[in-house]
């Protein structure tokens, strides 16, 4: 199987000034592609050759399951952004934080919290317990929650390459304006997916 990268909902300028295009140059231009590459690279005489990637990130080890993770992490990731999205969550997804966290602003402050002190490189997730409830975690590098037997409903990347360029060392800068990019349709379609299963 031949991974490609997904190409971003909106356009290189259309996230500026929270995520820039330069940002989006390197970050979906550079780096999520290189992970792509990398991964169609290993496949080849690899037990994962036919694999999906949900597969590798729950079973593989190693350069196949960091590069698999980190394709499906960054598609997931971007596809969570819109120029002009649902600031704040509503139906179902909205009642689960309610009935989790008391309130969104008292989720956004628990996240928030997850992406500022994850140590190096890696994600903050909101997730689904196999119980409908939702959970925030931390993952660091390639990590993924799938892997754990939870469902991936929201993410945010603290490696230094998805903020470096427009806020240097500033990673609280980043979070704070990385919720102005968010479309809670895209992530209550997601949970309410989730729930199905
Ligand atoms: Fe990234």
């Amino acid at each position: 199987m031949k991974f490609e990268l997904t190409p971003l909902k909106y356009g290189a300028d259309d996230l500026a000034p929270m995520l820039s295009a330069e940002t989006l140059e390197f970050h979906h231009g550079k780096h999520h592609l290189a992970y792509v590459n990398n991964l169609n690279n290993l496949l080849p005489g690899s037990p994962f050759e036919d694999a999906s990637l949900e597969t590798m990130i729950r079973k593989a080890e190693g350069g196949i399951f960091n590069n698999a993770a980190q394709v499906w992490n960054h598609t997931f990731y971007f596809a969570t952004f819109s120029p002009s999205g649902k600031r704040v969550p509503s139906g179902t997804v909205a009642k689960a934080i309610d009935a989790e966290y008391g309130s969104f602003d008292a989720f956004k402050e628990a996240f928030t919290k997850a992406a500022s002190t994850l140590f190096g490189s890696g994600w903050a997730w909101l997730c689904m317990k196999p119980d409908g409830r939702l959970t925030i975690t931390q993952e660091q590098n390639a990590g993924n929650p799938l892997r754990a037997g939870l469902v991936p409903v929201m993410t945010c990347d603290v490696w230094e390459h998805a903020y470096y360029i427009d806020y240097r060392n500033k990673r609280p800068d980043y979070i704070k304006n990385f919720w102005e990019l968010l479309d809670w349709k895209v992530i209550g379609e997601r949970y309410d997916e989730a729930l199905k299963k």
